[in-house]
């Protein structure tokens, strides 16, 4: 789209981080301006997790971290927006600059370090938007909360988002925050959701309502520890999996200019690790189990390949960035009435 090619232009002339802030902050003030710039919402219809998506394309989480400009995503036509990593108390993040493009590849490297204005704010401003989008609220461990007392944090953010959540994901794999990925190794990971599953019970009663839970996984895992994290899934009750969230590989990268910089790489680069990662979550969980396939789609080939991989739903991110508004709903188009793979009919790892 020619509107969003000029905006990018100018905001690719300033640094990444701020170019983010300007652009949610005009957001988050004209929301109207986030239909106007993605198209018409695609109407695709789809039940997953007792919940009604109108389309399979989702707002993956930390781009809108606060929750300010939920309204504005809702109008770009994405069937369901994931706000956060939220943490139970406000924290600034890692030093600046911590956010580069690598726009040849179509990439970018971030160690935020999940900062944000804390779980009581996003409370706050999600109770009162008004949108047709799922809502999904990612919740993570302060920073300096020690890793043994981390499930503290992930429960007082469980309690908190509860009442203004349609589902919760449960952040366990990102890079930035020092030793979360940790809480992927099955001795945590098992008491852990043993942990939010005894709370969900609590929180059922309490409100009426039963919402999923769904936990996010890093692509940088072997074979066993990824059939580890789908048994123990499924044996506490979680409702899906999301996969992934950014790698810390950089062989795609190699060589190019900010590939050396400490943090999560995201984008095109990573579209195949990811895709592979849920082809063999579907593989393992078989047809029926929710999977939230992410990581590298630039174009709506590219959900549609990750679709073919097994994927329920999609999100996006770095494709945003790169691509605009209008990935939204191309990407909605791509995927209207698709089936995933069987086993006989899925694309070879390989290709
Ligand atoms: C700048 C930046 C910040 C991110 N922050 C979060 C976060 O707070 N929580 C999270 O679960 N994922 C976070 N992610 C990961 C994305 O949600 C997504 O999993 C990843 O970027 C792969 O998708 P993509 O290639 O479409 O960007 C972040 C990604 C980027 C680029």
């Amino acid at each position: 789209m020619k509107a969003y090619r000029l905006a990018r232009n100018a905001l690719f002339a300033l640094d990444a981080e701020r170019s983010h802030e300007l652009t949610l902050a005009w957001l988050s003030r004209h929301p109207a301006s986030g239909g106007l710039l993605s198209g018409k919402t695609v109407e695709d219809p789809v039940r997953l997790m007792g919940l009604s998506f109108r389309n399979r394309v989702g707002l993956a989480a930390g781009l809108d971290k606060n929750g300010e400009a939920i309204e504005a995503f809702d109008r770009m036509g994405f069937g369901f927006i994931e706000v956060g990593t939220v943490t139970p108390r406000p924290q600034r993040g890692n030093d600046r600059p911590r956010m580069f493009r690598i726009p040849s590849e179509k990439a970018l490297i971030n160690r935020l370090g999940f900062n944000n204005q804390g779980v009581d704010a996003l409370v706050k401003r999600a109770a009162c938007v008004r949108r047709h989008a799922v809502l999904g609220i990612n919740i993570g461990k302060n920073a300096d909360t020690p890793i043994e007392q981390a499930e503290l944090d992930y429960l007082a953010c469980l309690h908190k988002v509860y009442a203004v959540a349609d589902y919760i994901t449960v952040n366990i794999s990102s890079p930035n925050t020092k030793n979360l990925r940790d809480l992927q190794q099955a001795s945590r990971f098992d008491s852990l959701l043993a942990t939010l599953a005894d709370a969900r019970e609590t929180l059922t009663a309490r409100y009426g309502a039963r919402r999923p839970i769904l936990v996010k996984i890093a692509p940088d895992i072997d074979d066993d520890a990824l059939i580890g994290l789908a048994d123990a899934a499924r044996r506490h009750g979680i409702d899906g999996l999301i996969a992934t969230n950014t790698t810390v590989a950089r062989d795609a990268v190699a060589g190019l200019p900010h590939a050396h910089e400490t943090g999560g790489l995201s984008g095109a680069p990573l579209l195949k690790a990811a895709n592979t990662i849920v082809a063999k979550l579907r593989e393992r969980v078989g047809p029926d189990f929710p999977l939230i396939g992410v990581g590298g789609i630039q174009s709506g080939a590219d959900a549609a390949s990750k679709r073919a991989a097994g994927a329920d739903l999609v999100q996006l991110y770095t494709g945003l960035i790169y691509r605009g508004p209008g990935l939204v709903s191309e990407c909605a188009r791509a995927l209207r009435g698709t089936i995933y793979a069987t086993p006989a009919t899925r694309p070879s790892l390989e290709s």
